[in-house]
């Protein structure tokens, strides 16, 4: 059974994947090494954090011999690299931190695999695995007639986020052509679930339709988004480490195309039928429309579109199905309904980001761009 080092754990998939994996697999370790940046967040991990077999630490993947002591230490087989600077709007903000996260970071982490694992060769080179976490968005944009990506669509990013995660795809390949590291790669969706910090679509959806607050929707809505519930991506994760064949790239996508606006639409639908059907929800979402009788629809805004905002994402996961036999087990009507299910009932884990300095961000992010709508 292999032992992991999980980077980027206290973050959003990050977290799911390591509460899936001690769950699924019991004779693991896992070792989770994240910088607790905005996006980090230990109360993420409260559930795991007395496990024998788990342990936090605190430290940035761009630490040079940070990783390889690591390796060493807790003699682990297998990395899982998730640790990353995510949010696309951030990365047209301020595109430095990406690339030095994205890019510097996953190269130290290859380093020190490659230093450990096959200079120092303190683990049989079959054991050992390098998985890299990265997105569909390194492929670019389709046109709604396009078929989806598949795994040699060529890569075309349009943000600094997809450039950067684009660098480390290929900086992970490299290492495995050039020094024989024993690599997989996923290139996934845009995940929903439990944990999502709530500056990304659906939880800040559900978050401000509880809270009563204007829904800001890009553009026209109409951009087209594949939607994979995170707890189907740690279990593609798994298969792949299980089953996938080295030095190979897997797409990961949940069969769930949908424009934003559709997403809008439902978790609006959705989060207007759990208040309607319960007194005690109304109470404690009195700003919801819901709640007096209103409609969560008449929260939407148009903003203007964000710079070079690519139109469709859609992905095939069919090498992944046909090597693994991985599937995913939500649809978009379950897994969003398992998702606001959670935000209602982790009403002090959102709050804790929503009244801290996150707050102060989206006000002045979302304040400084023009309504059209
Ligand atoms: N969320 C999605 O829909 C999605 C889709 C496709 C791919 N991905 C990829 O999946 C991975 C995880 O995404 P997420 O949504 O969970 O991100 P996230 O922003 O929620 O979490 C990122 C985590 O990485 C940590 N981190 C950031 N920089 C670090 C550093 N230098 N050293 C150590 N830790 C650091 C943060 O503290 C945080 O805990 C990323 O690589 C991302 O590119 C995400």
């Amino acid at each position: 059974m292999p032992d992991l080092l999980v980077t980027g754990g206290a973050g959003f998939i990050g977290a799911n994947f390591v509460h899936y994996w001690l769950r699924e697999h019991h004779a693991s370790r896992v070792v989770v090494l994240d910088a607790l940046t905005y996006a980090g967040n230990l109360a993420n991990l409260d559930a795991v954090r007395g496990d024998a077999r788990f342990t936090f630490v605190h430290g940035d993947i761009c630490t040079e011999g940070l990783a390889a002591g690591l390796l060493r230490d807790h003699a682990l087989d297998t990395i899982v690299h998730f640790a990353a600077e995510s949010h696309v709007d951030r990365s047209i903000l301020g595109p430095d931190a990406f690339l030095r996260a994205n890019i510097t970071g996953t190269h130290e982490l290859l380093k020190a695999a490659r230093q450990v694992w096959l200079d120092e060769g303190r683990m049989p080179v079959e054991r050992v695995r390098f998985h890299h976490v990265s997105t569909d968005e390194v492929y670019g944009s389709l046109g709604f007639d396009d078929p989806p990506f598949t795994e040699t669509t060529p890569y075309a990013p349009n943000s600094p986020y997809s450039a950067s995660k684009a660098a480390s795809d290929h900086l992970v390949r490299a290492y495995h052509h050039t020094y024989g590291l024993p690599v997989t790669t996923s290139n996934c969706s845009n995940n929903y679930g439990p944990w999502h910090f709530p500056e990304k679509l659906i939880p800040l959806l559900i978050v401000n339709v509880l809270d009563g607050r204007t829904i800001p929707v890009y553009g026209d809505g109409r951009n087209v988004r594949d939607w994979l519930y995170v707890e189907d991506h740690a279990r593609a994760i798994d298969a792949i480490l299980g089953r996938g064949r080295v030095g190979e790239v897997y797409n990961v996508g949940g069969r769930a195309e949908a424009a934003n606006i559709d997403i809008v639409r439902r978790v609006c639908a959705l989060v207007d039928d759990r208040l309607r059907a319960d007194a005690a929800l109304r109470a404690r979402f009195p700003q919801s429309p819901a709640a007096t009788g209103g409609d969560a629809t008449s929260l939407i805004t148009f903003v203007a579109d964000r710079p070079g905002h690519d139109r469709r994402y859609a992905i095939a996961p069919d090498k992944l199905a046909a090597e693994t036999g991985w599937a995913p087990r939500e649809t978009l009507a379950t897994g969003l309904a398992r998702t606001v299910d959670w935000y209602l009932a982790q009403e002090p884990w959102w709050r804790g980001i929503m009244d801290g300095s996150y707050r102060d961000w989206i006000t002045t992010h979302y304040a400084t761009r023009e309504r059209v709508g």
